[in-house]
């Protein structure tokens, strides 16, 4: 562990000292979790170090294993008695949080039976990221941001998760599950619930996960005629990525020649409430494609009546803010402004909050927050049970209507590209076109 601590952490080699002083409290132990004798085990270890230490422990159980194992190790802690102290016993679920709703219910029914809400943490690692976190600050900690932040000002919102990565390895995992599961079911809709929430009463783990669940309530169900029209998916093929080729999804090792699943996939969704009826929210994610980063565009309406002559401006562009979560770590308005000269013209400016040009200090990894948050007892940016299922709820209605639906037309983007036509049209129907941050971030 040192040696990776080493070579991995953020603030550089560690001090001699300081290791000293922690690396002795670290232990191994080799565990079958399917053996009833491995739990014994832990629990003669967590006794042992409790009278060493004269005092209770904390206990943590952190389940980053394949989701197969959850019910199994959540039974056997049970059964060894591991589970009891809910003040000081916390378990750590990875994703998947289940496969469907079925499968997330029935795992909330089990880890109900043996734990309190309060001690069950189920992580989502995008809700640990700093430029993901700071959006509520931004939301609510500015007076000037909430009179604009509804349906009266807010024309669309897009929220996008592009990747360059193909799925490689992890073809096991992957191909049952897909990019719907994989991240619009979990990481894209956190961030629409984030965008889209009512003003908490307080920063409570309990009022903000309230006020996040009240979104997913709020979302417009699926039809299948609604999935037609408003969920499209896409498979990526072979290509060449700065002059390498890549091989297309069905030719990754380990890979179904003729899968079915999908490595993109782009939905619009509404919120029917006051604040955001009639707008709508286009979320779109998939692997290999041009370019890794996470954005968040809130497109503002045109202004009511334009007074300056039509040659003023070359493309009359609307206000948008654009949340810049991931490579890039940034928020920036962009507005219309007079370009210097004895002509009235018009250029699109940003208004730039950067990260880096503001701090010095490196942001921390999402799960150095998570993690530490799981010590510290604070839940507020991990999902609640019903947050998961009603996020499973929502996206049901497309997982059934894809996996009964064979496409017949995958693969249909290619490596290197924004992903499949039919993304675009989705938008273009509705007269808009995806926004992409540009690379150098100087102009439009
Ligand atoms: C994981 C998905 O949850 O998130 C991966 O299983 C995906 O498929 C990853 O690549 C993306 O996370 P990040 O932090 O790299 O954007």
């Amino acid at each position: 562990m040192l040696s990776d601590v080493n070579e991995f952490s953020r603030s550089g080699k560690v001090k001699e000292e300081q290791w000293g002083a922690f690396g002795p409290h670290i232990y191994y132990q080799a565990a079958d979790v399917q053996n009833a004798k491995t739990y014994k085990e832990f629990s003669t270890r967590i006794k042992e170090l409790e009278k060493e230490w004269k005092a209770p422990a904390n206990v943590i159980y952190y389940l980053a294993v394949a989701p197969n194992f959850f019910p199994i190790i959540a039974e056997n802690l049970a059964k060894a008695g591991l589970t009891e102290d809910a003040e000081r016993t916390r378990i750590v679920i990875e994703k998947p949080f289940g496969h469907d709703l079925g499968s997330a219910k029935e795992l909330n029914m089990l880890l109900g039976r043996i734990f309190q809400e309060k001690q069950i943490y189920r992580i989502d690692h995008y809700l640990g990221k700093e430029t993901v976190q700071n959006i509520m600050a931004f939301r609510f900690a500015n007076a000037i941001m909430e009179p604009l932040w509804n349906r009266n000002y807010i024309e669309h919102v897009q929220i996008s998760v592009t990747e360059s990565l193909g799925v490689g390895e992890r073809t096991g995992y992957y191909d049952g599950s897909g990019a719907l599961r994989d991240m619009i079911q979990n990481h894209l809709l956190q961030l629409l619930c984030i965008v889209a929430m009512e003003p908490p009463v307080s920063f409570s783990a309990e009022e903000v996960r309230d006020r996040k669940v009240d979104v997913l309530r709020a979302m417009r169900r699926f039809t299948p005629e609604s999935v037609r029209e408003q969920a499209v998916r896409g498979q990526y093929g072979p290509g060449w990525i700065e002059g390498k080729e890549v091989p297309g999804y069905r030719e990754e090792p380990g890979a179904n020649s003729q899968s079915n699943t999908e490595t993109f996939a782009a939905v619009k969704f509404f919120v029917d409430n006051w604040r955001w009826h009639g707008v709508p929210f286009y979320l779109r994610t998939g692997k290999r494609l041009h370019r890794s980063a996470s954005v968040i565009t809130i497109q503002f309406k045109e202004v009511p009546h334009f007074i300056f002559p039509p040659e003023t401006v070359d493309t009359m562009k609307q206000n948008r803010l654009v949340i810049s979560i991931q490579p890039e770590m940034s928020i920036r308005l962009q507005v219309q402004a007079k370009r210097p000269g004895v002509e009235m013209m018009l250029n699109t400016v940003d208004m730039v909050f950067d990260y880096k040009g503001t701090y010095v200090s490196e942001a921390p990894e999402a799960y150095e927050t998570l993690l530490l948050d799981v010590m510290l007892g604070d839940q507020t940016l991990f999902m609640r049970g019903d947050q998961v299922e009603e996020a499973w709820d929502l996206v049901m209605p497309i997982l059934t209507s894809w996996q009964n639906r064979i496409s017949q037309n995958f693969p249909n983007y290619s490596a290197d590209s924004w992903g499949p036509e039919v993304a675009e049209a989705l938008v273009a129907k509705d007269g808009f076109h995806w926004f992409t941050l540009p690379l150098n971030n100087k102009k439009q």
